[in-house]
């Protein structure tokens, strides 16, 4: 037997593996191995989900940010992004559009922008949940301080999105200027946990500098903070951005490395995303294929989609709402799943 079939023995039966060893099963990347390891993921995909494919209203709040990652489309300095915030009015609006569609869950994603106060959110927030108190609200906000996560998550949040982007701190401050740090990102993932919230951090796949080293230390984080979503997909460089002329990330490892998140934890939350539709036309198929077990159609008035544009050419940006979540539906009924309508909790 191959030596990552033996590791992901390993995996199965203690749970844990070393760095080195997450190492070799980076490196150990080979097409034959990301099959057998994709339908070991699968199978044990079904044994908690089955077939059912969960869905995610996306609600791109605003574009507006005062962070200046070097990676992203909506950077502050990025002079070329048309800037747009979307009204509380509009916010509920696609919430009941959404509600209408069968969506249960709805996430509120958007830049780090000053106007969403705590007291504009809670406001926000109460006005879903009155609404539609059989749904979950998930915010993906960036950083705020413990007080801030408490108050949105006494108003009724209920799950939260923060990408730890990488777990090595050297390329962490790579990917960053220096006032954003390694160490307050992994605060703010301990204080929401802690303070209750359902919580999700994930990744990008082939972001400039990372080695199978840097991914050995995101699948030990992900092994060790047992995180509740995990988001990973390929990084796709962004015309504005000081990345533009870097290499984008694969769907191959980002499907491998879906695998082997899913075989570590099993019951985490994983997505299929738009960026791993982005840059293979069957992406969002090969990642559910691959272990992965929620997709998140656009809810976002169609009129902003292209601006909140993290990424070069992303996919999802003329259609309806009604459209995008049908597009899906077909897409993993193709594949043999169906999406349902649930808020999607995770089945531990
Ligand atoms: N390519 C892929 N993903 C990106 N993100 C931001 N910029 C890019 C990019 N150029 C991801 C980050 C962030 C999430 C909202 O989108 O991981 O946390
Ligand atoms: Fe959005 Fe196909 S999933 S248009």
């Amino acid at each position: 037997m191959n030596e990552v079939l033996t590791l992901i023995d390993k995996l199965e039966e203690s749970g844990a593996l070393s760095l080195d060893e997450y190492e070799r099963i980076v490196d150990g990347y080979t097409a034959e191995n990301a099959d057998i390891l994709a339908k070991k993921a699968t199978s044990v995909k079904r044994k908690y989900y089955g077939d059912e494919v969960y869905v995610r209203g996306l609600i791109e709040i605003s574009n507006y940010c005062k962070n200046d990652c070097l990676y992203c489309g909506i950077r502050r300095g990025n002079k070329n992004a048309d800037r747009y915030r979307l009204t509380r009015e509009q916010i509920t609006e696609c919430a009941d559009e959404g509600y209408d569609l069968g969506f249960r869950t709805f996430v509120l994603q958007g830049g780090e922008d000053g106007y969403f106060t705590d007291d504009v959110l809670v406001e926000i927030i109460r006005d879903i949940k009155s609404r539609h108190g059989d749904c979950a609200v998930t915010l993906s906000l960036g950083e705020r301080s413990y007080e801030s996560y408490k108050k949105l998550f006494d108003a009724g949040a209920d799950r939260y999105l923060l990408r730890h982007e990488t777990a090595d701190k050297e390329h962490y401050g790579k990917l960053h200027p220096p006032e954003l740090s390694f160490d307050n990102r992994m605060k703010c993932l301990r204080d929401l946990r802690e303070i209750g919230y359902q919580v999700g951090c994930g990744f990008m796949v082939g972001s400039p500098y990372q080695t199978s080293r840097t991914l050995a230390k995101d699948l030990k984080f992900i092994e060790t903070f047992k995180p509740d979503m995990c988001g990973i997909g390929p990084f796709v460089p962004h015309r504005d951005t000081p990345f533009a002329h870097e290499k984008r990330g694969t769907a191959e490892l980002t499907c491998y490395l879906l695998s082997v998140i899913r075989l570590i934890y099993p019951p985490v939350l994983l997505p299929s995303t738009t960026a791993l539709g982005t840059i293979d036309p069957l992406g969002r198929e090969k990642g559910i294929l691959s272990g992965a077990n929620v997709v998140m159609p656009n809810l976002s008035p169609v009129g902003v989609r292209k601006k909140y544009e993290l990424y070069d050419n992303k996919i999802c940006t003329g259609e309806e709402s009604a459209q995008c979540k049908n597009c899906l539906e077909q897409r993993m009924l193709s594949i043999g799943c169906k999406i349902v309508v649930d808020r999607g909790d995770i089945k531990k």
